[in-house]
């Protein structure tokens, strides 16, 4: 395992962290237990959650329940403090006007609820899940900075923020003195490269960390998905998940062939090989696994030090 600074700051983090989207919606607390005890053992040091995680991204739950924080906060009794706990506000937590975004309100609320479901007294990086366009910024910083004097939060990042509402923060956080990003979490893949255009160049001039998620494209970069067959039973895009779609078209599942054939010159499965180039990527600080088995744990730890030569790296461009 390897270990980066996260963004401008002494906090140290593994190069995988563990996503924990799908505990308390496909993987039962069990199972979820199972995933965080061999990811802890393994090295891995950060675990990503959200209030919002758990059934709240199904159709017939529109909003989050706090299961995912919920099966954390039981799993990490005792052991909490080797751990950078990341958790994130802003999605729907009900039907109320006041009960979503980046209000004072909604922070300041959803703050105390989230330190209860982890039942911890402070959060290690507390995201910002969306851009808020309703909410000043001011106002959402202003909130995060409470969070951050009182003790319950120890550093601050945003979530699908493209760079220059990044750069708009921090530029209002040095003016008013307030605590500011120090981390952008974003979708970056092989199959999802947008990222490279502005955000990537920005975090690496700027030194904002970068978590990477769905690093395997939600699964369509392990290979288990082909063109016009069923999908298999118990992967995620059986088990309901919509999301995944977005990467299922003909260039996708050809490149997938691609990356597969690379992947066995050098005896590695082609989760591992997506994971690795990830990490091969110089601003990526950590990426966030979403792991549905152990054995998903230990096929990504096994390639977290792997380190690829510039060959190999314009091979995998070509595609
Ligand atoms: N900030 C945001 O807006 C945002 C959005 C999405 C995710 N996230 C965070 O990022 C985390 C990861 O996202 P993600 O779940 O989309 O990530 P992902 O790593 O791209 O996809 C995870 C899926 O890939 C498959 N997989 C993983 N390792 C495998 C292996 N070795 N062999 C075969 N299949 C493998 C599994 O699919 P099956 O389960 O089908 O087997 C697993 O559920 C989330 O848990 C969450 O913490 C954040």
């Amino acid at each position: 395992m390897l270990y980066h600074s996260l963004g401008n700051t002494g906090l140290t983090v593994s190069n995988i962290s563990l996503g924990t989207m799908a505990f308390g919606r496909w993987i039962d607390e069990k199972e979820s237990n199972r995933i965080i005890d061999t990811a802890l053992d393994a090295g891995i040091n950060v675990i990503d959650t959200a209030n919002f995680y758990g059934k709240g991204q199904d159709e017939a739950f529109r909003y989050g329940t706090g299961a995912s924080e919920e099966i954390i906060g039981r799993a990490l009794k005792g052991r909490r403090d080797k751990i950078v706990l990341a958790t994130k506000v802003g999605l729907p937590m009900g039907k109320g006007v006041n009960e979503q975004g980046l209000s004072k309100k909604h922070i300041l609320q959803q703050a105390e609820e989230s330190l209860r479901r982890l039942q911890t007294d402070y959060i290690d990086l507390y995201q910002v899940h969306r851009f808020d366009e309703n909410t000043p910024l001011e106002e959402t910083l202003e909130a995060l900075t409470t969070l951050v004097r009182q003790g319950k939060v120890r550093y601050i990042g945003c979530s699908n923020f493209a760079a220059w509402q990044i750069e708009k923060s921090k530029k209002v956080s040095a003016i008013k003195s307030l605590a500011s990003f120090i981390s952008s979490q974003s979708q970056y893949n092989l199959l999802s490269r947008e990222a490279e255009q502005e955000l990537i160049p920005y975090c690496l001039s700027e030194n904002v960390g970068l978590l990477v998620y769905s690093p395997l494209a939600r699964g369509m970069l392990s290979g288990k998905y082909t063109s016009g067959a069923d999908f298999p039973t118990g992967s995620r895009a059986a088990s309901g998940e919509k999301l995944i779609f977005q990467y299922f078209n003909e260039n996708n599942f050809e490149r997938v062939t691609k990356y597969q054939k690379i992947a066995q010159r050098y005896e590695k499965k082609i989760a591992q090989f997506a994971l690795s180039w990830i990490l091969n990527q110089p601003a990526v600080t950590t990426a966030i696994l979403g792991a549905s088995k152990m054995q998903h744990v230990t096929d990504a730890v096994a390639v977290s030090d792997w380190k690829w030569d510039a060959e190999l790296l314009t091979e995998v461009n070509g595609i």
